[in-house]
């Protein structure tokens, strides 16, 4: 996608934009001229107040940038509530605790479906990052669920306390930054970002990319098990953040399910030497493309998930990896076709219009199949609902 092809930002989305601007800009000199590129991604999307996800512009939904599954049909939401009611039960209570709750309407919609099961969590718990969506999700939940607000309970970081239950987290891990390298001949280079030379007359953006040889030890180690496999002149990224988010999570689960849905591919996938231009998506007005260097602070910026990466730090973390299966076979068998079947057929245009959005959720070329969902557990010995096709050995 050509820039040019882009909607034109506002006037007023210019002048937040160019804030943000000023604070990377800062970062870069203080750090002698180049910031790794992860360091530039976590500024974009979360400096306080500037970031994408910190300043008050509407990003998800049909009037936002993108929409996630959890706003195409609250079908996603009622299956992921069956997952969560089958865990619940078999811990006799519980919690859950759902990492960036977005717009906060699958919170509203997997309590509304828990409350009509009979099986509500003890709370549930939204811990986000953003001051802006938590208001907004207060909103939601307000307007959706007036009597369970109650049970809502918004953290800033993870709890102090250990917890039993369900963690979920649907569209998180691919918002994480990511360190982008390539790999050249002599060395592993890392793309830096700097200061574009003010002769050039840039006027789209200040930043330009800088590859220089790595100065991280972790990225070195890491991305030279996987040069073997891959030629010359291969870019991707990778998010060496991972592990620790992993293990901090683990650290919190007594007992229960921690549940992943994100789009992603396993490693072999993930790190195939034709994807040479790694997975970095931007999405800006339903307009994707693969710059992130442009509209800071107002287009969101993700990679996809390496999943065998997070199989493999959950064991480090000593979770069990219970399941890894499509989000199109995790639907199916969490009660999507039941759900669907309580519909009228008669009521012709409600039931075309759950129909469409359910197709949207599971068919291959739609979300079904390039969506993903982990099952990670601690001392929960249960035959998952949303796992009966389970598709482990593809990690
Ligand atoms: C693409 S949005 C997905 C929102 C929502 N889950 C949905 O499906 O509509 C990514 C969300 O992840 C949040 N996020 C990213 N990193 C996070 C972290 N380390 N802890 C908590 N939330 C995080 C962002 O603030 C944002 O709310």
């Amino acid at each position: 996608m050509h820039n040019s092809s882009l909607p034109q930002p506002h006037p007023d989305a210019v002048a937040h934009s160019q804030h943000l601007i000023n604070t990377i800009t800062q970062a870069i000199f203080d750090a002698g001229g180049a910031i790794s590129f992860a360091e530039f991604m976590a500024q974009a999307l979360y400096a306080p107040g500037l970031g994408y996800y910190s300043a008050g512009v509407r990003k998800l939904g049909a009037k936002g940038d993108f929409i996630t599954a959890p706003e195409i049909s609250p079908l996603f939401s009622h299956c992921v509530a069956r997952q969560c009611q089958q865990v619940l039960a078999a811990l006799n209570d519980g919690v859950i605790l759902e990492f960036g709750a977005g717009s906060g309407i699958m919170a509203a919609e997997i309590l509304m479906e828990l409350e009509r099961l009979d099986s509500l969590p003890l709370q549930y718990l939204i811990l986000e990052v953003s001051a802006d969506l938590q208001q907004r999700q207060r909103e939601t939940l307000q307007a959706q669920v007036p009597q369970l607000l109650n049970r809502v309970q918004w953290l800033k970081s993870l709890p102090s306390h250990k917890l039993s239950g369900v963690i979920l987290a649907n569209e998180v891990l691919d918002a994480m930054p990511v360190q982008r390298f390539c790999l050249d001949e002599q060395q592993i280079s890392e793309f830096y970002v700097g200061l574009a030379n003010p002769d050039n007359n840039h006027t789209e953006t200040p930043f330009v990319w800088q590859a220089l040889p790595t100065r991280d030890k972790s990225l070195q180690a890491a991305v030279e098990a996987l040069r073997p496999a891959l030629p010359i002149g291969y870019v991707s990224e990778i998010n060496l953040a991972l592990p620790a988010w992993i293990q901090s999570v683990a650290d919190i689960l007594a007992t229960g399910l921690v549940l992943l849905i994100d789009y992603g591919f396993p490693s072999g996938e993930y790190y195939h030497p034709q994807r040479d231009q790694g997975t970095l998506m931007c999405h800006y007005q339903h307009y994707a493309h693969d710059n992130p260097l442009i509209l800071i602070g107002l287009q969101d910026i993700t990679a996809h998930v390496n999943f065998t990466a997070v199989a493999e730090a959950a064991l480090v973390a000593g979770l069990h990896v219970s399941g890894y299966t499509t989000q199109a076979n995790f639907l199916l068998n969490s009660g999507l076709p039941e759900l669907l079947s309580a519909f009228d057929p008669d009521d012709t245009k409600n039931y075309l219009q759950q129909t469409q959005q359910a197709k949207t959720l599971i068919l291959p070329s739609e979300m079904g199949e390039l969506f993903k969902v982990m099952a990670l557990t601690r001392h929960l010995d249960i035959p998952l609902l949303g796992f009966a096709r389970d598709e482990r050995a593809r990690l």
